[in-house]
């Protein structure tokens, strides 16, 4: 409990990482340290990427699952700790997918193109075929793992960047889209990572065949470093060098002491130190860094189903906040399963009917009667009523009393006089049953409230009532209210008052032209 209670207020960060094996040192330095580090500060999830490789690999998923445990592995051994962060298997919680899928129905073609990424990766891996649905679609997949945590910042390469940037456009297009704030807009986390030379001195890139391991054995490092290259620096012993143009001394500055790295550079210029002993120490500086990660990875790897059984956990862990997540956008969508939350849609746009929220829950519809009545009226006259027609309420209501404060009328801009009111459908022929107090009212508002909680709304301006109402009145004793229904009739609405011929009011429905 402690430890949800003081994660709570910690602001939300997720990376992740594609599965494609054993770590590297350029790896580390690149991302995973900067990840260990992050833990305190931060409510931390951290996640393999599996279905991003498969955007890429499959046409060979034969090593996703190995290569997958391989990360995982290498992110314990380094320090990740699922005690602090949620570490977990992106495919496990296959909300990622379902959000990807709801996304892909609201993100243009055109973004997806644009992405710089997009037609690079495809030049660069020509050996595959990456003219597909899913290819295309990876910045989708990779707004869905941001956002279905709702993370505020994501520590990534600037490479990711763009990736970044279109899960903004998706979070900002979904909310304005639906008129909700579900989505906050991430930010990119750039830290400054030190850039970790390959043994051919270009980048470390498993894709050069220059890497150095994260959990390599100390005799292969030493043989490796051994062996690099030191860019054409001290052909002959003898030979002053230039520590800067050498990727040893890179070595050195990530790995080791600033006393050591120091004192090789001022020897490599006078020549006092041999190359062998120089990236001996290199090497000794890595193997110090990697030492407690081999150990701590030999003993994960003992029990790799142990430690399967804890990315399963962790996975389950990290379902909990995304499926909370995606409850609300299920709901949005209208594909939730909650039949208690159908809620609904509604209003008005170019002369059609279009969706928008009303009501959060239908415990509202369990409320008293008149107090529904009154929530249904506001809500109506608040939201439904946003483009540009103002209804307001004269009454002064000091002591609350729901029913006289249900026969107040509402008045608009142009001083006519509304009266608005709310009907759960009664009885089995679907009918609406109204009262309404024997006053003069410039317009009615029906509100009919059916049993799958749609709104149909009536504007009804006096002359289509004004000759019935006035016969009611003759009959009723003075101040009984006149009963008024409104029926489905087939497609038709007929509106009958108190006992007279039903007049079709269809046409009436969502139009707040008498209100104007
Ligand atoms: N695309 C990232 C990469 O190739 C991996 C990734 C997938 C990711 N989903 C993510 C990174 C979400 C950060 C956040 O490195
Ligand atoms: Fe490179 Fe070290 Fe040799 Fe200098 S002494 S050239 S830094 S390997």
């Amino acid at each position: 409990m402690a430890e949800s209670a003081n994660t709570l207020s910690r602001p939300r960060v997720l990376s992740g990482m594609r599965p494609t094996g054993k770590l590297h040192l350029g790896n580390y330095m690149g991302a995973l340290a900067n990840w260990v580090k992050l833990q305190d500060q931060y409510e931390c999830y951290f996640f393999i990427a599996d279905l991003h490789a498969l955007t890429t690999d499959y046409a060979d998923p034969s090593r996703i699952k190995l290569n997958t445990l391989d990360v995982a592995l290498d992110w314990l051994a380094a320090g990740l700790d699922p005690g602090k962060s949620t570490i977990f298997i992106q495919s496990h919680v296959p909300q990622h997918a379902e959000l990807h899928l709801l996304f892909s129905m609201i993100t243009p073609l055109g973004w997806l193109e644009r992405v710089p990424t997009y037609k690079e990766m495809q030049e660069n891996l020509s050996n595959k075929d990456l003219t597909t649905y899913g290819f295309l679609g990876y910045p989708v997949l990779m707004s869905s793992d941001i956002l279905l945590y709702q993370a505020n910042f994501v520590p990534v390469g600037q490479d990711q960047q763009a990736h970044v940037e279109l899960t903004r456009e998706v979070a900002r297009r979904f909310n304005s889209m639906y008129k909700t704030s579900v989505f906050p807009e991430p930010e990119a986390l750039f830290t400054p990572s030190p850039k970790v030379p390959g043994t051919d001195g270009r980048k470390m890139s498993k894709s050069y065949g220059n890497t150095i391991g994260l959990t390599e054995a100390a005799g292969f490092v030493v043989n490796k470093v051994l062996r690099m290259s030191t860019n054409g620096q001290r052909v002959r012993q003898t030979d002053q060098g230039d520590p800067e143009l050498c990727p040893v001394s890179d070595i050195h500055k990530v790995f080791s002491s600033s006393d050591v790295t120091s004192d090789i550079q001022m020897r490599c210029r006078n020549a006092s130190i041999s190359c062998i002993t120089c990236k001996e120490r290199a090497a000794h500086s890595i193997c110090d860094t990697t030492a407690p990660f081999i150990m701590r990875r030999e003993e994960f790897a003992s029990d790799r189903q142990k430690t399967w059984e804890m990315l399963q956990d962790q996975s389950s862990k990290a379902a909990i906040k995304a499926e909370q997540t995606m409850q609300k956008v299920r709901e949005i969508l209208g594909v939730s399963r909650n039949y208690d939350k159908v809620s609904l849609n509604f209003a008005q746009k170019d002369g059609l009917t279009s969706a928008f929220f009303l009501v959060k829950n239908a415990s509202d519809f369990k409320l008293p009667p008149v107090h529904r009545a009154l929530k249904i009226r506001v809500i109506w006259v608040k939201l439904v009523m946003s483009e540009g027609i103002i209804l307001s309420q004269t009454g002064n209501f000091v002591n609350f009393m729901p029913e006289r404060e249900l026969e107040e009328p509402f008045v608009t801009t142009k001083n006519k006089r509304v009266f608005v009111s709310t009907q759960y459908e009664t009885g089995n022929d679907g009918s609406f049953r109204f009262s309404i107090p024997p006053r003069s009212y410039e317009a009615w508002a029906l509100l009919c409230w059916d049993r799958t909680f749609f709104l149909s709304d009536f504007v009804i301006p006096q002359k289509y009532y004004s000759q019935s109402f006035a016969q009611a009145k003759k009959s009723l004793k003075k101040d009984e209210k006149i009963p008024v229904t409104i029926r489905k009739d087939g497609e038709r609405f007929l509106l009958s008052i108190h006992g007279s011929d039903p007049v079709d009011v269809t046409e009436l429905r969502s139009n707040y032209e008498p209100l104007m």
